[in-house]
């Protein structure tokens, strides 16, 4: 069965270390599924009064997260929490009030930080988080990424002492979803 995965990269960074991350665990994704990225960085600030009439921007991030059979973050972390946009991101799916996007949806976290804590702390924060949103979390593996200059290569490989790594957490992922939907089909 081939299904498509949303992901959210949590940086507006031009540089950020989880894009370069993301496009390597894409590289490693089970055969037969497709990523693509779902942007934030163009939503406003999210408020109640939206909630009647959602602009553009919020209107396609709620379509691109419909259009997703399972979603992936892919995030740093700021001050021991997650980006303030990758929230604002999560506040618009989520609404309005019985319209959440991430309902049932088979979801895993990941991040990279230049720290060797390595996003521990905001994938926590991120997991209750999404907990409330009902997302159905892979809990385990854990992946925290201690990001250095040699974990992609220029071609967006992950190196050779990462790649299994990446790998088995992709591949856990894939299973973790399949098993969701199989109980809980797409809608
Ligand atoms: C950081 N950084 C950071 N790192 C970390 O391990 N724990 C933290 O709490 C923080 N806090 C934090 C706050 C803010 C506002 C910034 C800009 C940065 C450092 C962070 O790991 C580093 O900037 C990464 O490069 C961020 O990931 P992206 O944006 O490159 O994907």
């Amino acid at each position: 069965m081939s299904y498509r995965v949303g992901y959210f990269v949590g940086s507006l960074s031009s540089t950020s270390i989880n894009r370069k991350l993301a496009e390597a665990l894409v590289k490693l994704g089970a055969e037969g599924v497709e990523f693509f990225e779902i942007p934030i960085k163009d939503l406003p600030l999210y408020s109640p009064d939206h909630d009647a009439d959602y602009p553009a921007e919020g209107r396609a991030l709620k379509d691109a997260v419909a259009s997703a059979q399972a979603i992936l973050f892919v995030t740093p972390e700021y001050n021991r929490s997650i980006p303030g946009a990758l929230k604002n991101a999560i506040d618009w799916a989520s609404r309005p009030w019985g319209q959440n996007s991430f309902d049932h949806k088979p979801t895993a976290i990941i991040g990279a930080s230049i720290g060797v804590i390595g996003t521990a702390v905001a994938q926590q924060s991120l997991r209750a988080v999404m907990a409330f949103c009902n997302a159905r979390l892979m809990t385990a593996p854990e992946a925290y990424i201690h990001f250095t200059d040699d974990l992609i290569d220029a071609d967006g490989n992950a190196n050779d002492a990462s790649r299994d790594f990446l790998a088995a957490f992709m591949a856990e992922f894939d299973e973790h979803a399949r098993r969701v939907m199989q109980v809980l089909p797409p809608k």
